[in-house]
């Protein structure tokens, strides 16, 4: 049986790496979907293999530090699929990293943008919808960075991100009332272009896959299966939670 037969979901993030595996598994498990990124010509080419594969997908090229395309996303999923009942809010950036005492202003403000604004922005018009047919399910990505793991040199990335826990229960408090359920996936290392860029040594991969329990790194389909059981009614009686899918790396010292 399909998961999400009859739903509709919105996910960004979905040109590449997480996004992407979630939306094709959010499709092949039944869900409409409405895939958001800046870079048109992926999402367009992703569509098309959704299409491919059965399934349906719509998309709209955007930038989510920008509300009117929080409310596009929306009014997309209303207007082409009549509701919405998942939004997995996942579009990311490093931003500028390196050491604190030389980090711009502009630099760590544009990483609170694209990491934390934007999912107040996207929860702040997807939960009315999602409420007007019972409730629905919100999903933020946050990291094992900032949270169980601290690094040198990523003070906007572990803000941001950390402030996605706070607003995933405090959004989880204020509308459970309504039936939106609201939870937060701290992926550890995964194999993602954002990974690549970030690890683009041997040395470096080599530490990164040693942090982990198990002495490697994660598959974007993997975090897209725990992301899809937050989506699912499999999770119905999960909210306000930090979930950890990270391979072990908070459990392991060695
Ligand atoms: N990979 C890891 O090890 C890891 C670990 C923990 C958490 N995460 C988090 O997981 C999420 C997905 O990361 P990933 O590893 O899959 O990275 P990725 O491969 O670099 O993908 C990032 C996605 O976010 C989109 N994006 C970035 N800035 C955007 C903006 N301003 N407006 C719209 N879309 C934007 C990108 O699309 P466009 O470039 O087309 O806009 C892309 O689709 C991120 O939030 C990241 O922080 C990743």
């Amino acid at each position: 049986m399909q998961r999400l037969s009859g739903k509709v979901a919105i996910v960004t993030g979905a040109s590449a790496g997480i996004g992407r595996a979630t939306a094709k598994l959010f499709a092949a498990e039944g869900a409409k979907v409405v895939i958001a990124a800046r870079r048109e010509a992926e999402l367009e080419t992703l569509a098309a293999e959704i299409a491919s594969e059965g399934g349906e997908a719509a998309f709209l090229a955007g930038d989510v530090q920008s509300e009117d395309y929080a409310k596009a996303l929306v009014a997309l999923a209303v207007s082409r699929f009549g509701r919405l009942d998942i939004a997995y809010n996942n579009a990311g950036t490093l931003g500028e990293m390196g050491p604190t005492s030389g980090v711009s202003e502009a630099g760590w403000s544009a990483a609170l943008a694209t990491n934390l604004t934007s999912a107040f922005l996207g929860a702040k018009h997807q939960i009315p919808e999602m409420a007007k047919h019972g409730g629905g399910s919100v999903i933020f990505t946050s990291t094992f960075v900032g949270y169980s793991f601290a690094f040198p040199g990523t003070a906007a990335y572990a803000a941001s991100k950390a402030g996605l826990i706070g607003l995933t229960q405090a959004l989880a408090a204020e509308y459970g009332p309504q039936g939106v359920r609201v939870n937060a996936i701290l992926p550890g290392a995964v194999d993602t272009p954002m990974y690549r860029d970030m690890n683009d040594t041997a040395e470096s991969q080599a530490f990164v896959t040693g942090l982990h329990a198990l002495k490697r790194v994660a598959r974007p389909e993997e975090l897209a299966r725990s992301v899809l059981y937050l989506a699912s009614d499999d999770s119905s009686f999960v909210t306000g939670t930090a979930s950890l899918v990270d391979g072990g790396a908070s459990i392991t010292r060695t």
